[in-house]
């Protein structure tokens, strides 16, 4: 561990294994650059999440996810660590993540923070070690290899972000695995002295108070140890990872991800997490969902994986059922964390077809996730309806954008500042420009303006927020898919019905018997007190969750 002699304040450990405590959570991603700029620099910072808990706390989410802040040249925006221990300062101090921890805890939030165990950044003093002789101690921290036979790479795997997994290092004469930028290489975690040092690294943010991790690219740490090539991609595989670069569509990821023995690490890491209630929540891009329950099944790996199908999903009755129902099967016991949008992915508004309409789809998927058992989570701006914002060539500051065969991935659009209130800077800076622009923005984007306006999209997810926290079935009961062939998606939780009009015509769910009553409607006509008839009249694009009286 680095930066390892800065005090750190006391924190109770909880004996034994903590109940659940994000059992009923509702999770919010901070993307840190973007959310809230303290001290004007036009880069989001702690200090500006600070500022903004208030918020949260109001919009009713429970569990804030924070994107790494560590020290980092930035070649990935933070996802390159150089130092785990500490915080770089264009983001803040430590003392600024004690202060956060200790006011979100004060409003009720939990805080997770960004692991990223599968690579450090080549700033890394380990990998400045590693680099610098084939004997130094470090370097069998991370992956070398020799030239294949004619001198190439080692075998051929791509980078997520275009071009060979590998580079080459002239000063040793081997190459280094990068499963993203050269600039991240891929640690070694064969290696036992790497697995001592993330338990160090997971106690300092543990004593710290944080209340977990979202382990970052948490399918990948572990690779087949002959390091075979894999095979192309044949078609339907291509076409499941729609939306991820080229360079990954290009082959059937048989080697370099998703290997049985990165179970052990989470097993191991719950031995150190479990007596302080820390939640491991893994971002496992695994597609398929057996394959993905099985990073939470038997509850001694990850506590939750996220799913991210939905992010690679068209807005098609059949298909948003499938990919719901494959995984409330293949994981029935709240082991899911549920997105629509994310720092990586373009917006769900966006992707369901911008405007108005893809608003309408968004909020209705978000209803319907909403109500599944496990953590649904909310990306900065979703809940104000944003679109990915329209960003200009030279504008552009995402590595995987601008990299040669990843055309077209960018990521720069879903990550553009949020929009607090009106004016200049939007509320987010008082810096001339933000890192990244708006884009094409108005007032009524912003939450000043939408807090303000009982029906807009913020108002929308705040009540439904609460209608999760307030309703008991949605977070015991088992779910039930009701079969529909009209294009309505539907489940059954105890005594609540959700149901999704996934067409562009009025159509109807037939309510089981009893009283029904309207608890949401995504149109938001929610407060009439009569029951309900027994043929529910949904219109286009519309969602609602029924509650048995
Ligand atoms: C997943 C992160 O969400 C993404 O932003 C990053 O580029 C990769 N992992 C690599 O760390």
């Amino acid at each position: 561990m680095t930066g390892a002699d800065r005090a750190a304040p006391a924190r109770e450990q909880t004996t034994g294994r903590q109940a659940a405590w994000w059992r009923g959570s509702v999770g919010y991603e901070v993307y840190l650059r973007s959310f809230a700029d303290a001290d004007g620099d036009g880069v989001g910072d702690l200090w500006g999440l600070y500022g903004k808990l208030d918020y949260l706390a109001w919009l009713g989410v429970d569990l804030l996810w924070v994107t790494p802040f560590y020290p980092s040249p930035m070649l990935d925006h933070g996802y390159d660590v150089a130092d785990y221990c500490d915080v770089d300062p264009r983001y803040g101090t430590l003392a600024a993540v004690d202060a956060l921890v200790e006011r979100a805890h004060a409003l009720g939030l939990r805080l997770l923070i960004d692991l990223v165990p599968n690579h450090t950044s080549w700033e890394h003093p380990w990998f400045r070690q590693a680099r610098s002789a084939r004997d130094n101690p470090y370097r069998d921290y991370y992956i070398w290899r020799d030239p294949a036979a004619g001198g190439g790479p080692p075998n051929n795997w791509r980078s997520h972000f275009g071009g060979p997994a590998w580079s080459f290092d002239e000063r040793t004469g081997q190459w280094w695995l990068h499963l993203f930028l050269p600039g991240q290489p891929d640690l070694n975690w064969a290696n036992h002295a790497v697995a001592d040092e993330f338990d160090d690294i997971l106690r300092f943010w543990l004593d710290r108070g944080v209340d977990g991790f979202r382990v970052d690219v948490a399918h990948a740490l572990v690779k087949h140890p002959d390091l075979p090539d894999n095979p192309p991609a044949r078609h339907e595989q291509a076409a499941l990872m729609a939306g991820m670069s080229a360079a990954y569509r290009s082959q059937q990821h048989l080697y370099d991800v998703n290997q049985p023995g990165v179970l052990d690490i989470y097993r191991r890491w719950r031995k150190v997490v479990d007596p302080y209630g820390g939640l491991l929540l893994g971002e496992a891009y695994v597609l398929e969902a057996p394959d993905l329950a099985r990073y939470v099944v038997d509850q001694d790996g990850l506590h939750l994986a996220f799913w991210f199908r939905p992010l690679h999903m068209d807005w098609d009755p059949v298909a948003v059922r499938e990919v719901l129902e494959a995984a409330t099967v293949a994981a029935p016991d709240s082991s899911l964390a549920w997105v629509q949008s994310s720092h990586d992915r373009p917006r769900a508004v966006t992707r369901f077809g911008g405007g108005a309409l893809g608003r309408a789809r968004a909020l209705a998927h978000a209803t319907l996730l909403m109500g599944l058992p496990g953590v649904p989570f909310v990306y900065q701006g979703e809940e104000l309806g944003l679109a990915d914002a329209r960003i200009a060539r030279e504008d552009a500051r995402d590595p995987a954008g601008v990299r040669d065969d990843a055309g077209g991935s960018s990521r720069d659009g879903a990550r553009t500042p949020m929009l607090w209130s009106p004016g200049p800077g939007l509320g987010f800076t008082t810096a001339g420009r933000p890192w990244l622009p708006f884009g094409d923005r108005t007032d009524a984007d912003t939450v000043a303006v939408q807090r303000a306006d009982p029906s807009s999209t913020l108002r929308r997810y705040r009540r439904l927020i609460r209608l999760r926290r307030e309703t008991p079935d949605l977070h015991t009961e088992p779910v039930q898919w009701v079969d529909e062939a009209g294009g309505v998606v539907a489940y059954r939780r105890g005594r609540v019905l959700v149901a999704a009009n996934c067409t562009h015509d009025e159509a109807a769910v037939e309510l089981p018997t009893g009283r029904w009553r309207l608890a949401f409607a995504t149109a938001g006509q929610e407060d009439r007190p009569e029951p309900l008839a027994a043929t529910l009249r949904l219109r286009p694009q519309e969602a609602v969750v029924a509650q048995s009286t």
